[in-house]
């Protein structure tokens, strides 16, 4: 199988940023990571960053026939993105959501989520873990 992991706004700067809620590994790390995990599991994986919610949907967009499915983190976009919503319920692939940190346990404009009712599943609050339960799900 293919996989996107589909990292948006902030996500570059993961492992200088708030260390303390998003951990010390950059975005870099975690997706040399996460590429040999799905390698060792027989799959492939792509990986796209990008701090501008157009380039988010016109990958969801481009998803279809392409991948299996998408492990997406679309940071603070997944707060209020009706466009990115609109890009997942467009397309069949199916769309894993993942969160590093615990949204819940943070301030409360974290708790509303306009992606999750269009994705097949939420993982949240475990770290770089949390992307590799999201590809697993795929092909488990
Ligand atoms: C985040 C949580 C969001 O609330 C925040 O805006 C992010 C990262 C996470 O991975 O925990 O940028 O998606």
């Amino acid at each position: 199988m293919k996989f996107l992991v589909l990292n948006g706004v902030n996500l570059n700067m993961t492992g200088t940023r708030e260390k303390g809620v998003y951990g010390a590994e950059t975005l870099d790390e975690i997706n040399a990571d996460l590429k040999a995990f799905c390698r060792a599991n027989g799959h492939e994986v792509d990986f796209y960053q990008s701090n501008l919610e157009g380039e988010l949907c016109a990958q969801i967009q481009q998803s279809t026939g392409v991948y299996d499915g998408i492990v997406l983190n679309a940071g603070a976009f997944t707060h209020y993105s009706y466009a990115i919503r609109d890009a997942i319920a467009a397309v069949t692939t199916p769309v894993v959501e993942v969160h590093l940190s615990n949204v819940f346990a943070r301030e409360a404009f974290r708790r509303t989520d306009v992606l999750t009712e269009v994705c097949r599943g939420e993982i949240l609050g475990f770290g770089k873990l949390g992307y590799k339960l999201a590809l697993e799900s795929f092909w488990l």
